[in-house]
């Protein structure tokens, strides 16, 4: 017999997204608990995003957790770009009116509400196996098996948060969603060291050879990304290979500062766009990766993530708080409007700066007369800044 529990919200997923989810939730009286495949080792290990917007700030700050963020992030009031050989600088304060994001890692993010949740006692299932979901159109219930045991938690609601692999939206009936998907034809191989960054922006590098991107943690670690083909495999490149490479893409003045030392860490990502519609399903809500996915180029995933969980955050606050189910029926529709002008965004980034095999001559002199305009002209600066450091939200 397995054993049973019940809770208001079950959230399937400990990333990012559910993580911030649960909190919002635990801060408004609203019981939850979250189901999570891997250990929390192994989730704090995946090196991912570096920028928040500050409206993801903002959700941070209004879930408690924000503190070390604010001791240790870093603001960065533009960024760089380089290409031809010279350096340009997009200055989102001047462009925006004042708007800035700042650096923190996803794994911090991770972390600091890992912490919290642990210090005010919500539960989170940590080595859950054969994580299902059953009845979300009626009584909703998650099953699971930990440590050998059957468990089964019954709720009023589900929150799919558990990445473009996850089960809740492979648990949909095909005919109920539609999705979209673009994949590129190249990836990012990433490294991370424990070195100060090359610049005290971040340098996003157009170059012959495929893109480069010049990132950090902190003023003594840095997070670097070259463009490498599909089946690159981290472990046959080694530090040295890819210090070379770097050096190569980035603009001479970058390559000179560039201070280079073992890799904390390696791996390659692949580059997709991918939205499924709708994000709600009687009593299931997806959020984040497990919704959509957009190319890291533009630093939009993560705050994408938070910006899902604010509007599902608020909606079911407004159904347990004001008996209404406003919130919860407008969610998909509020999430997917600005998932989609992020989508363009990241999908413009990544056109403009990488590399596209076997895009032919005139694909490449657009590429170069649209990098041109950008540099000339403020509203195209203007456009990227907006985008960049986030648009507000329409609630
Ligand atoms: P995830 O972080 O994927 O979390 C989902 C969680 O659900 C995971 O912990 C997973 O173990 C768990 N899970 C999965 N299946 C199940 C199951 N069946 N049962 C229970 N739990 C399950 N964004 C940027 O902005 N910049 C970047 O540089 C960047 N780099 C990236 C590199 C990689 C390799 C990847 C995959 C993503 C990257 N992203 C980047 C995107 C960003 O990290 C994501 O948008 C963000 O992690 C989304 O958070 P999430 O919580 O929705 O999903
Ligand atoms: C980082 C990743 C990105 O995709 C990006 O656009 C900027 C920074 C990073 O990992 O630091």
């Amino acid at each position: 017999m397995a054993e049973i529990k019940r809770v208001q919200v079950a959230i399937i997923g400990a990333g990012p997204s559910g993580l911030l989810l649960g909190q919002l939730l635990h801060r408004a009286g609203i019981d939850n608990v979250i189901v999570e495949q891997r250990s929390g080792e192994y989730v704090l290990g995946r090196i991912r995003a570096g920028v928040l917007e500050q409206t993801t700030v903002d959700l941070l700050e209004e879930a408690g957790v924000a503190q070390r963020l604010h001791e240790e992030g870093l603001i960065h009031d533009g960024t760089q770009m380089s290409f031809g050989g010279r350096r340009y600088e997009i200055n989102f304060r001047k462009l925006t009116g004042g708007k800035t994001v700042t650096v923190y890692g996803q794994t911090e993010v991770t972390r600091d509400l890992m912490e919290a949740r642990q210090s005010e006692g919500a539960a989170t299932i940590y080595e859950a196996a054969d994580v299902s979901i059953h009845h979300f159109d009626s009584r909703p219930v998650v099953r699971f098996r930990k440590d050998g045991a059957k468990h089964e938690i019954a709720c009023d609601f589900i929150a799919g948060c558990d990445g473009y692999h996850g089960v809740t939206r492979a648990s949909v009936p095909a005919a109920a969603i539609k999705t979209f998907e673009r994949v590129y034809p190249f990836g990012w191989l990433g490294l991370l060291s424990e070195t100060p960054p090359v610049s005290e922006h971040l340098i996003y590098c157009n170059h012959p050879r495929g893109f480069a991107l010049c990132s950090m943690r902190s003023m003594t670690r840095s997070r670097y990304y070259v463009q490498c083909s599909l089946d690159e495999n981290a472990e046959s490149w080694t530090d040295q290979m890819f210090w070379d490479e770097l050096r190569r893409r980035v603009d001479p003045a970058a390559a000179e500062a560039l201070v280079t030392g073992p890799s904390i860490e390696k791996s390659v990502a692949q580059l997709r766009s991918f939205v499924a519609e709708p994000m709600r399903f009687g009593k299931l809500f997806l959020a984040g990766d497990a919704a959509h996915i957009v190319p890291p180029t533009g630093a939009k995933g993560l705050n994408l993530a938070a910006s899902d969980v604010r509007f599902l955050a608020r909606a079911l606050v407004e159904f347990y708080r004001d008996r209404s189910e406003a919130g919860i029926d407008h969610y998909s529709a509020r999430a997917l409007a600005r998932i989609w002008k992020a989508e363009r965004f990241s999908w413009w980034m990544t056109s403009l700066l990488h590399r596209i095999p076997d895009a032919g001559e005139f694909a490449d002199r657009i590429q170069r007369a649209e990098l041109d305009y950008l540099f000339s002209s403020v509203a195209a600066q203007t456009s990227l800044a907006e985008n960049y450091v986030g648009l507000p939200f329409q609630d």
